[in-house]
């Protein structure tokens, strides 16, 4: 992988969505990065840190993949159970996940291989959210997934929940016209900010207006405010990840939700 530059200016501070956690890939992901590597991650060379491309750098998802397909992007790929099942279901589709937690990448690999090698996937090691703009072209993203992103519980840090407007306004820069949105979460607070962001985006329309709120009780507070409709079911092509299972062993709900990509410029107020 290229390191980032050593000298130069400090690159200016910026909010991420993620910690940085250890890097060190025990013998079997080593292994399966040897291996694989360079047959699924996109080494692309790197700018002011090592989650970012250099600035220059662009995909044409037709180099990319050999073809055109409809392209589905997966941020926060965590272990890849759902990029590497997807990919392995889904021949017709190209898929793109963006994990910068490189023992996730590794492990990914490897279930990519158990998953008979499919040829429609690709990882990039990157931040999507201050990536994904840049690296793409306009209009070429038909599907997004964020499952179980961090949730940044204190306030302080809500700035840092990857589900906010600064994420909305990549993401615009990329999808296609009735692009699907699917998300899901296991925190009742995260979910109803979700959906504060989500809703008052005139961009995007979602696709169960009266969907119901996921069935039973949580143990985990749920907001005053918490809307009782416009939850999507549980998506049939997510696969359990450890993430949904430690939720559910500690008895809170999973919150669904799923918008599709209207286009335009506007935010609503308020
Ligand atoms: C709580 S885990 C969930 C993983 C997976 N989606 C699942 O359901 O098992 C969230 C993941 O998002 C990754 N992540 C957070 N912000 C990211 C970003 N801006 N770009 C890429 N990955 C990110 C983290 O490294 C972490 O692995």
């Amino acid at each position: 992988m290229s390191a980032p530059p050593s000298d130069g200016p400090r690159p200016p501070r910026q909010v991420v969505s993620f910690v940085r956690r250890g890097s060190r890939l025990t013998r079997s992901r080593q292994d399966a990065w040897d291996r694989l590597a360079a047959q699924y991650v996109l080494d692309v060379p790197r700018g002011v840190r090592d989650t970012l491309p250099a600035p220059e750098v662009r995909l044409d998802p037709l180099e990319v993949f050999g073809r055109q397909a409809p392209l589905v992007v997966e941020i926060g790929s965590g272990q890849g159970e759902n990029i590497a099942a997807a990919a392995a279901r889904d021949p017709g589709r190209d898929h793109l996940a963006f994990e910068v937690y490189l023992p996730g990448v590794a492990e990914t690999l490897d279930r990519l291989d158990r998953a008979g090698a499919p040829r429609n996937v690709r990882l990039l090691p990157l931040d999507a959210l201050h990536a994904i703009a840049q690296l793409l072209p306009p209009g070429s993203v038909t599907e997004v997934w964020i499952n179980f992103p961090d949730p940044w519980h204190k306030s302080r840090h809500h700035k840092r929940r990857l589900v906010n407007p600064p994420l909305l306004d990549a993401l615009g820069e990329v999808l296609a016209l009735g692009a699907v949105l699917r998300l899901a979460t296991d925190w009742a607070e995260y979910a109803a900010h979700m959906r504060q962001v989500l809703d008052a985006d005139d961009r995007l329309e979602s696709l169960h207006p009266e969907g119901p709120r996921p069935h039973g009780e949580t143990t985990d507070p749920v907001p005053a405010d918490m809307p009782a409709l416009g939850w999507a079911p549980r998506f049939d092509g997510r696969v359990r990840t450890s993430f949904e299972r430690k939720a559910q062993d500690a008895g809170r709900l999973v919150w669904d939700l799923a918008y599709a990509w209207r286009g335009g410029d506007h935010r609503r107020e308020g």
